[in-house]
């Protein structure tokens, strides 16, 4: 979660710069979505920019200027946050502005005969435009939270300010939970628990590997994002299968009789005083409640830790994420040490980029 997300190109690589279309496999409409499994929230305020009704236009002259001034202040940038914060240089800017170009630019039949006439059909107006790309430079707004959504595996989920920006590292949980049911076809019947759910990332990916009888809740403290995370699960379809609750790590579970056979988390870890020397995108803007672990980042791992013993099944599956090295390190000899007997096969599990991300294992 630490890591600088915003210097991937994670998105170019999943939809080429050929097509605008890239959302051709949007899960469902946008639509209106009576929000919530069983939180009572509704999907806040702005729409993200891919699901908006292309009912904005402008001239190819009037977008190109907005496109040129963009880049201007894009190359403006140079290394300078890179430098200061490790935020993301012009060539990122640049990309990301074309990738906003593309969320934003409407490519299709009618959009075709309009441009025939040399207008360009719209999800967000010019004047929107120009305010968000300042928000991206001077504010250092992220650029999710500009468009609204984030690539993520293969789904494309909503975010907005208030919930934490899914990472690429986090993708590899769901990897571990493959593995897992792989092995043990019953995995994909039980019940799962996704602690800390934020936009319902790992929720939504784990609930489409399971089988009929699989289910998967997910808890979140905050209400915004119980409310993206419920929006998410909707928008995939999954509302029968991801149940989402609000309120704090285990508490919403209390009236769940069945022993869940798994459980997944990524607990807000960073060290509460290390969140300021963040880069400016996460530090000014990602919720406070995803990222502070409290003072060494280990306030909530542990909990989950304590709770995973007594909640799961028997040979039920864990896996956790951490903010690496010391913490995975801390957490095994705690799970091995001062809760000896209670789990089996504790194994620390390297991100991509070879960081001890991932502490994993079953229950007694
Ligand atoms: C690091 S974010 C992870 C979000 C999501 N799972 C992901 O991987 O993108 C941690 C999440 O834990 C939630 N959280 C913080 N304290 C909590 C608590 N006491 N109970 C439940 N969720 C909590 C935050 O709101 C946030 O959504």
């Amino acid at each position: 979660m630490m890591r600088n997300c915003f210097s991937s190109s994670i998105r170019q690589t999943l939809y080429p710069s050929t097509s605008l279309f890239k959302y051709l496999q949007k899960p469902h409409p946008a639509k209106s979505f009576p929000i919530s499994s069983s939180s009572s929230c509704s999907f806040p305020t702005t729409t993200p920019l891919f699901l908006r009704p292309p009912i904005h236009s402008a001239s190819f002259p009037e977008l190109k200027k907005w496109q040129d001034w963009a880049k201007h202040l894009a190359l403006s940038v140079g290394p300078k946050f890179l430098e200061s914060d490790n935020g993301p240089d012009a060539d990122l800017l640049c990309r990301e502005l074309k990738w906003l170009l593309e969320d934003v630019v409407v490519d299709d039949e009618n959009a075709t005969a309009s441009a025939a006439s040399g207008v360009v059909k719209l999800r967000a107006g010019l004047e929107e435009l120009y305010a968000l790309w300042r928000q991206r430079i001077e504010e250092r707004r992220p650029f999710q939270y500009l468009v609204g959504c984030e690539h993520w595996r293969d789904l494309v989920l909503c975010v907005r300010e208030g919930v934490l920006i899914p990472r690429p590292e986090t993708e590899q949980i769901v990897d571990l939970v493959e593995e897992v049911i792989c092995e043990d076809g019953g995995m994909r019947e039980g019940l799962w628990v996704d602690l800390g759910t934020g936009s319902g990332a790992l929720s939504v990916a784990i609930g489409r590997l399971l089988l009929d009888a699989g289910r998967v809740i997910a808890t979140d403290l905050s209400p915004i994002a119980a409310s993206v995370a419920a929006f998410n699960v909707r928008r995939y379809g999954l509302q029968d299968k991801v149940d989402v609750r609000l309120g704090s790590w285990f508490e919403p579970l209390q009236d769940v009789n069945e022993k869940p056979v798994g459980l997944v988390s990524n607990p807000p870890y960073i060290p509460g005083d290390h969140i300021f020397g963040l880069q400016a995108e996460v530090a000014r803007h990602e919720p406070r409640i995803a990222l502070d672990g409290g003072k060494n980042g280990m306030d909530a791992l542990l909990h989950i830790c304590e709770g995973a013993a007594t909640l799961l099944k028997p040979g039920g599956f864990f896996a956790l994420e951490t903010n690496g090295e010391k913490q995975s390190e801390f957490l095994v000899d705690f799970m091995t040490g001062k809760m000896k007997g209670r789990f089996r096969d504790v194994r620390v599990v390297s991100d991509f980029a070879g960081v001890h991300r991932f502490v994993s294992g079953f229950c007694c």
